[in-house]
């Protein structure tokens, strides 16, 4: 495919996330691994992805599924060894694709030996590379700050008789990053992956890892409501997006920069005029900061069109936007959208101005499966069983074939299958042409021709109700996307411009090649993408 050259990799191709566990597994251990993802790389290329993410893959006691790691520069034996890592590598960049792989520095694991030494004793030399703190004098938690996945914040070390802070589970202590020391030790990891050749690394919860220097409490949320998860019960003013994480973030980037056309992403949960700030001064911060409000907001039109604006209008100058419709830590977009509006949401995420972040299996429109109660692996589930907020629904296995099992593994595998994916799996909708897989991939593969479409211009085109619709245009080529939001039929009435053109790719094939002259109408669910006459380029 040919992409514009004065572009770099990160800003016109397509990231794809895989969850390492439930790709592909190749030892039939029921989990995947290395080898698995090596051995569907073909089908990676020939969806058109240009970018792999890996979530991590390295050694860990597993409380959360790899993002309580123990060893920073090693990989997990269930996921394979060093030697297949770098094979992974070399055939992703035989392909001419790129591989990102997960930095979690905001903590470590209990069993890393940082931590083992940093809680053996007060007067560690590592005792300060994480956050200790007395007890308040009637022996309480030093402050109000709450876990993510339940509870307080701080574990109390009977050993050492001081508290530690964990933002998420006590087997997840954060380090402490106003220490040099730690700093220094995580920009090694960093450069151990880069001198590998690995291209970029998504950085885990990046807003939170520096807190408030006194530790002040945060103050109570009284927007919370009892479904939500506990955490919500306060605002994380102090505990997260400190104004010092800028100069971290600004430190990490030029470690990224000494090497050549690396990718810096930052995994930050924030508004808009939040989020933008970690693009750094002058953007020295991260290259991608990931923007995940088309997850958080409304599936309305009239929402999602005013945020496109609105975080088109807040970038910094030269920074460039990405969006992202699925992750292992949401419910699937099917699942959350529904069915019948799924391919609008990869059309929007596909045709929007930046660099689009897919979810593995979300292109197949896979569903959140339903996990009975024995089955459920999160913590985040286990912790908060009355809150419905476990996340394993969308991490099952890649639905690959009508074989047991899907293709996945040849033995139960460690979250169950869907009922239906004999049925939705990657074989038998690549021969349907109306399948969710061949729309994704007819949609990448015209995005990844046009420039206009992947480094293109963006202008909103005024609508009302139910519709989204913007234009793309680079070099006088300019198409423009029309989305309806709802179930319902749909006019696009013309008035303030007279649109010229041919539908190029829509929801329903039949639609394609039709003349679009002035207003139109669109089924329920149906997005189209037209390409306007060239009197309509400006
Ligand atoms: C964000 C990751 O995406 C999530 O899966 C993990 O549980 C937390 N960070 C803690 O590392």
């Amino acid at each position: 495919m040919k992409q514009d050259q004065n572009y770099l990799w990160w800003q016109s191709g397509i990231i794809y996330q895989v969850y390492p566990r439930s790709f592909q597994d190749s030892d039939g251990d029921g989990v995947g691994d290395l080898c698995g993802i090596i051995s569907r790389l073909d089908y990676l290329k020939w969806l058109g992805i240009t970018a792999v993410w890996v979530s991590p893959i390295y050694p860990s006691p597993m409380a959360d599924f790899g993002y309580d790691i123990s060893d920073y520069c090693g990989i997990h034996p269930l996921f394979g060894t060093m030697d297949d890592f770098d094979k992974l590598l070399k055939e992703v960049h035989k392909r001419d694709m790129k591989l990102i792989l997960d930095l979690v520095p905001n903590h470590t694991s209990h069993k890393h030996a940082w931590f083992e030494e940093s809680r053996s004793s007060k007067d560690s030399p590592k005792r300060d590379w994480y956050i200790w703190q007395d007890a308040q004098e009637d022996g309480s938690e030093p402050n109000n700050w709450l876990s993510v996945f339940g509870g307080s914040a701080w574990e109390w070390d009977k050993q050492t008789e001081q508290y530690y802070y964990h933002a998420f589970l006590k087997e997840q202590p954060d380090l402490n990053w106003r220490n040099p020391e730690v700093q220094q030790a995580m920009f090694d990891v960093m450069r151990f992956w880069l001198d590998k050749g690995v291209d970029g690394f998504r950085v885990d919860v990046m807003w939170h890892m520096i807190k408030d220097e006194k530790l002040r409490d945060n103050p109570a949320n009284p927007d919370y409501k009892a479904h939500q998860a506990t955490y919500e019960q306060l605002i994380p003013a102090y505990s997260t997006d400190q104004p010092e994480i800028h100069n971290i973030v600004a430190k990490m980037r030029e470690v990224t920069d000494a090497y050549e056309e690396r990718v810096l992403i930052g995994e930050i949960y924030l508004p808009v005029h939040r989020l933008v700030t970690y693009y750094g001064q002058n953007n020295n911060g991260a290259h991608l900061p990931f923007n995940f409000t088309l997850i958080t907001l409304d599936w309305d039109a009239r929402s999602i069109s005013s945020h496109v604006d609105e975080y088109e209008g807040a970038l910094p100058e030269g920074g460039w936007p990405n969006w992202v419709i699925g992750n292992h830590d949401q419910p699937r977009i099917t699942s959350r959208i529904g069915r019948e509006q799924a391919k609008v949401a990869a059309m929007l995420l596909l045709t929007l101005r930046g660099t689009p972040t897919l979810y593995y299996g979300d292109e197949l429109g896979m569903r959140d499966v339903p996990i009975p109660a024995d089955r459920i692996q999160d913590p985040q589930g286990l912790n908060m069983p009355d809150k419905d907020l476990s996340r394993d629904p969308a991490r099952t296995p890649m639905q690959w074939s009508e074989k047991d099992y899907a293709g996945f593994t040849t033995t139960e595998p460690w979250l169950p299958l869907p009922n239906n994916y004999q049925r939705v799996n990657v074989e038998v909708q690549k021969e349907d042409q109306y399948s969710m897989l061949s729309f994704y991939r007819r949609l990448i593969k015209l995005r990844q021709q046009e420039p206009a479409l992947h480094v293109g211009d963006y202008q909103p085109v005024i609508t009302s109700g139910p519709l989204v619709a913007y234009t793309r245009e680079k070099d006088g080529k300019k198409f423009m996307v029309v989305l309806n939001l709802s179930h319902k039929p749909c006019t696009l009435k013309e008035e303030h411009q007279h649109y010229t053109g041919k539908v190029v790719l829509a929801t329903d094939p039949e639609r394609e090649g039709e003349a679009v002259k002035g207003s139109f109408n669109l089924y329920g669910d149906e997005g189209i993408l037209v390409e306007l006459a060239k009197s309509m380029a400006y």
